[in-house]
């Protein structure tokens, strides 16, 4: 604080008690001594909220049903982590690596999951062309219900994907098309750590190339059905020892971005079967793949029942961890400084 530029910023000391109040300090903040009696420095601050005057109501367990950014990437998730309040479905980490497709790809890769070749880009620094094998599918990175995503069947048509995709994020992915291959999914419940369960398999029917967002969305009988209402075949048509195979790959994937609660994730499968990649997960899964549970005999409400335990059992095992430390770092924090003050 002391080396900002006074002249050039007004700082505003916020310090966050080991009991977790926020308050807003005043001048002794900025002189690293204060910090030797904490007790005394906090006494006759002002607290600060960063909620809005209203109080919350009670809550005992928030449950974010939300698609995208903000809502499925971790951002909420953080917010209900500094309140304290238990959440259903996964943490921060859980959330945003779900929501990356470069990262998750990433970590499934450190895992051995099966993956289709790919390469990414930030899009200041988009390519002109690619060494990868042609059909090739262009996404944002963040992205979801194919809103940005293009399949390119030849290098002509690479950079006009790459703008598309740029649209909805500052990060790229370009991958290998899985020529001819059946998309199958699943859904995993449970928490990191713990025993992991996992549904039937489902096999989305697409109408075209790529699985639309009007497939997905707007396809059934009724327009705001969402997912459910998507052509598919439950259980998917493919053999038991297939649908074992992908039921260890997606708790393999669950585990290795710590996600909690429940997912869905999603394999690209070779009509012969002998070829399984992951594709992606989804945190907050379209009706949050409850026809995959009542298809595994367990009905929406029980799933939900589940969900809410799950969410109470994460929270208290978090609530386990000790996050403070009996220590005053910051006692010799003058020392550390000396010589490095501000003049006046
Ligand atoms: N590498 C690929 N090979 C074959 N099909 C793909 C591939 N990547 C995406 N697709 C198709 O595009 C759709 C959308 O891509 P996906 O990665 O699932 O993104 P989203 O987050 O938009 O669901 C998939 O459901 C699938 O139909
Ligand atoms: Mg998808």
């Amino acid at each position: 604080m002391q080396n900002l530029d006074q002249d050039k910023y007004e700082v505003i000391p916020i310090y966050i008690s080991k009991s977790g109040g926020w308050v807003i300090g005043n001048n002794k903040f900025l002189t690293p001594e204060s910090y030797k009696d904490l007790d005394k420095l906090i006494s006759g601050t002002k607290q600060l909220s960063l909620l809005p005057p209203k109080p919350l109501p009670k809550i005992d367990v928030a449950f974010p049903v939300f698609h995208g950014p903000f809502g499925e990437d971790g951002t909420i998730q953080g917010f209900l982590e500094m309140l304290n309040i238990p959440y259903v479905g996964s943490g921060v980490l859980g959330s945003s690596l779900g929501m990356d497709k470069v990262l998750q790809k990433q970590v499934f890769s450190s895992h051995n999951l099966p993956q289709v070749k790919h390469l990414w880009f930030y899009r200041d620094n988009l390519p002109k062309s690619v060494s990868l094998k042609y059909p090739l599918y262009v996404k944002p990175a963040n992205g979801g219900s194919s809103i940005g995503t293009t399949k390119v069947h030849s290098s002509k048509e690479l950079n006009d994907a790459l703008e598309i995709a740029a649209c909805y994020d500052r990060k790229i992915i370009v991958e290998e098309s899985a020529e001819g291959f059946n998309e199958i999914n699943i859904s995993v419940l449970g928490n990191s750590g713990s025993k992991l369960r996992t549904s039937v398999c489902e096999q989305p029917v697409p109408s075209k190339e790529v699985l639309t967002f009007s497939d997905k969305y707007e396809s059934g009988s009724s327009k705001s059905a969402g997912m459910a209402s998507a052509k598919r075949l439950i259980p998917a048509p493919i053999k038991p020892a297939t649908a074992a195979k992908i039921s260890d790959l997606a708790k393999t994937a669950f585990e290795s971005l710590d996600c909690s609660g429940l997912a869905r994730v999603d394999f690209l499968v070779s009509p012969d079967e002998k070829t399984i990649y992951i594709n992606e997960i989804n945190t907050i899964p379209g009706s949050l793949a409850f026809y995959l549970w009542q298809a595994s005999n367990i009905p929406f409400p029980k799933l939900l029942d589940e969900l809410i335990q799950l969410a109470l059992t994460s929270h208290e095992d978090k609530n386990k961890t000790t996050y403070t430390f009996a220590n005053n770092l910051l006692a010799n924090l003058g020392e550390t400084l000396k010589g490095n003050k501000l003049k006046g």
